[in-house]
């Protein structure tokens, strides 16, 4: 049985961002699980907002079809979301709005991203550390026919939950970090055995 592949990532394009540290973590987890994990960011892959006419005119742009490569060659992703204005960010939506446009007429639109399975958790500055955001990013991810395990975390006081060297200083709030990375490498590995 092959290694399930899991993408772990924040949902911000800050530099150095707590969401990328705490996608990080679950990536341990996954790892430990059995699990193949690629961490590249969100950030590495600029693009432009979503547009019709530019697509018409020059179809997806580099970024945008390099990220799509990366949905489709892993069936599994850990989102990390930062919380704006009480929703998930505008990076993750723009990205998702490219990745889910078809390349050619007998490509499913949103085919790089339904039947993925997925594990949301969030982090921020605030006391309820990005939970609300969990709430809209949970209904746009099952609206696109991805399966999002029940479990999930929001750590909040972000400025002193993590340490300088990237790590939480919770021991027990490190563990279920973990924890949901690795259920989801479980997950993914039970459903292709
Ligand atoms: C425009 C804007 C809106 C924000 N809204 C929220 C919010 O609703 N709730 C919250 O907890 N933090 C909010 N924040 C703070 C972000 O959560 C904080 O900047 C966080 O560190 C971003 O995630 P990152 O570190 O992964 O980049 C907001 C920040 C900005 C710039």
């Amino acid at each position: 049985m092959s290694k399930p592949r899991i993408w772990p990532f924040g949902g911000g394009l800050r530099k150095a961002p707590f969401t990328q540290k705490l996608s990080a973590i679950a990536a341990e987890g996954a790892r430990e699980a059995g699990a193949e994990v690629t961490l590249i960011e969100l950030r590495d892959f600029p693009m432009p907002l979503f547009d019709e006419d530019i697509e018409a005119k020059i179809g997806k742009p580099d970024e945008a079809r390099r990220l799509k490569d990366l949905f489709l060659s892993h069936q599994g992703l850990i989102i990390a979301s930062p919380e704006y204005n009480s929703s998930y960010s505008a990076a993750l939506k723009n990205a998702i709005d490219w990745v889910s446009r078809s390349d050619s007429p007998d490509e499913p639109p949103i085919s790089a991203l339904a039947g993925k399975s997925a594990v949301v958790m969030a982090t921020s500055p605030g006391g309820l550390g990005g939970l609300r955001g969990l709430v809209p990013l949970r209904m746009l991810l099952s609206n696109l026919g991805i399966t999002l395990l029940p479990d999930q975390i929001a750590i909040p006081s972000a400025f002193n939950a993590f340490g300088p060297d990237g790590h939480l200083v919770d021991p027990k709030q490190a563990a279920a970090v973990k924890d949901l990375g690795a259920k989801l490498a479980e997950q993914l590995k039970k459903a292709s055995s």
